[in-house]
């Protein structure tokens, strides 16, 4: 096994101590960054022993080891997944020739590009999230949070690494930028839309970590495939942490939902539209996570642009980001003169259109993700049916409230169907949670920390974090 060097001040897999100025440089960027951590991270919580996982090696197989960590002494370092001897790139106009491992000069400027908003997003959802440690259902839930915290504090590492190592001057300066944007600062603002929003409560974490950091997983899949061999590796080791994000968010959902059906049972409930009694009960109902899944659902389909993108062939073109998995695709890996069929919304009809694949990367993009949402989904009825309740949640229609792309003008409802503006305002509190909704969950939102024992509104996880015993106690709240 590959295993990372925790002997110097940033532990790292890329023989930092060889090279003494980009060392320093790093060693420079990090007060800056431990300085973001204590103004912008998790609030309060900072000098308890909290169960984190930090790397030890880099291979897909027990890379992790567990222990009792300070927030601010974890070990963030710079991992890269091992390097694959006679790697080619895998797409485009290069395909075939040798992968880089400096940058290109003639795609320098998109190549930062990349990975500058890669990194944007990653400093935002901790500050997004930074509230929440006030409101954990339980020591358990606490303990995921700040697990998902430290790291996307380490993806920022990851990407800074990139810029430090390949960029120069202006990487620098990327860099230090990263550190001083703001989610939802009017001023400096994060690059992209669905890192500006709230997330005001439990309900809304756990939907961000299934849908927002899924765009995350598509994403860091096509930068993976990249010719460019050091951001491949990088995006390899992030994709290995991203999956615990989306387990957490998957089965924060999933237990939030068992709990609703559970006490609905319970109390011989079975309207799921009784929702006045239900909320008496301290749970959520259906319709509220069903509001949740549509408006977390279309902000994260945004992240993906618009779906014909001059942008998005460039850099397939060039070699520099792929499509979902590129390898496994079979086709020629140029898409010179292939098509790919294009969603469109022609007066009051939806149709699809072929368009050149190239142009259409980040539908295709899209697509992938849509399918990878609507499996999780299909968990989550698994456990409605189990409960013997007539509900179904459901992926809203990708064209309903979307801010980017071809539908942002349009009003669609959640079926599908195409209204004008007036009709779909006036249904808008049916299908998005509106202020009433976020105020019950709210009231909701009661701290438990007493290990063991879980909030009312939410079931206790199947299986603890490393195997742990239920009444383990993953952050040591002194009292
Ligand atoms: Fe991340
Ligand atoms: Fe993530």
């Amino acid at each position: 096994m590959e295993m990372i060097n925790y002997d110097e001040k940033i532990p790292n897999n890329v023989n930092l101590s060889q090279d003494r100025r980009l060392q320093r440089a790093l060693e420079k960027w990090h007060p800056g960054y431990i300085d973001w951590w204590l103004q912008a991270g998790p609030e309060g919580f900072q000098d308890v022993p909290v169960y984190l996982r930090t790397a030890v090696g880099v291979d897909p197989k027990g890379w992790a080891q567990f222990g009792f960590v300070k927030m601010p002494d974890y070990r963030w370092g710079i991992f890269l997944a091992p390097k694959e001897e006679g790697r080619t790139i895998p797409f485009g106009r290069h395909k075939g020739e040798p992968v880089w491992q400096e940058v290109p000069g003639e795609y320098r400027a998109m190549l930062r590009r990349l990975i500058a908003i890669q990194g944007d997003t990653e400093p935002a959802s901790v500050e997004q999230q930074r509230h929440l440690g006030k409101t954990a259902p339980s020591l358990y839930d606490l303990r995921n949070l700040f697990q998902v915290n430290v790291e996307e504090g380490r993806h920022l590492w990851a990407m800074v690494y990139l810029l430090h190592a390949y960029f120069g001057r202006d990487g620098r300066e990327e860099a230090e930028a990263l550190l001083q944007r703001r989610s939802g600062d009017e001023d400096r603002p994060r690059v992209l839309g669905a890192f500006n929003e709230d997330t005001p409560d439990w309900l809304a974490f756990f939907m961000f970590t299934f849908f927002t950091d899924r765009d995350g997983k598509y994403q860091l899949e096509a930068l993976a495939q990249s010719g460019f061999d050091p951001l491949s590796r990088t995006c390899r080791f992030m994709l290995t942490e991203e999956a615990h994000h989306m387990f957490v968010g998957e089965t924060g959902v999933m237990r939030t939902i068992e709990q609703t059906v559970t006490r609905m049972k319970e109390t011989g409930i079975t309207d799921p539209y009784d929702v006045d009694r239900i909320r008496e009960l301290g749970v959520i109902d259906l319709p509220t996570i069903q509001r949740y899944i549509n408006f977390h659902f279309t902000v994260s389909l945004d992240l993906f642009g618009s779906e014909t993108s001059t942008n998005a062939a460039n850099a397939f073109n060039a070699g520099l980001k792929g499509r979902f998995q590129e390898v496994k695709i079979d086709d020629d890996h140029q898409l010179v003169n292939d098509t790919y069929p294009v969603l469109h919304l022609d007066g009051d009809t939806f149709r699809y259109v072929d368009e050149p694949a190239l142009s259409a990367l980040n539908a295709r993009l899209r697509d992938d993700y849509i399918k990878d949402c609507g499996s999780g989904v299909g968990r989550w009825n698994k456990v409605i049916t189990k409960a013997g309740i007539d509900f179904e949640l459901k992926l809203p229609h990708q064209a309903f409230n979307r801010q980017v792309g071809q539908f942002a003008e349009a009003h669609v409802s959640p079926e599908g169907d195409v209204l004008d503006a007036a009709a779909w305002e006036a249904r808008r509190d049916d299908w998005l949670p509106d202020q009433d909704d976020y105020a019950f969950v709210a009231s909701l939102m009661k701290p438990v920390y007493e290990p063991g024992r879980f909030a009312g509104w939410i079931a206790p996880p199947k299986v603890g974090i490393n195997k742990q015993p239920g009444d383990f106690e993953y952050v040591q709240i002194a009292e």
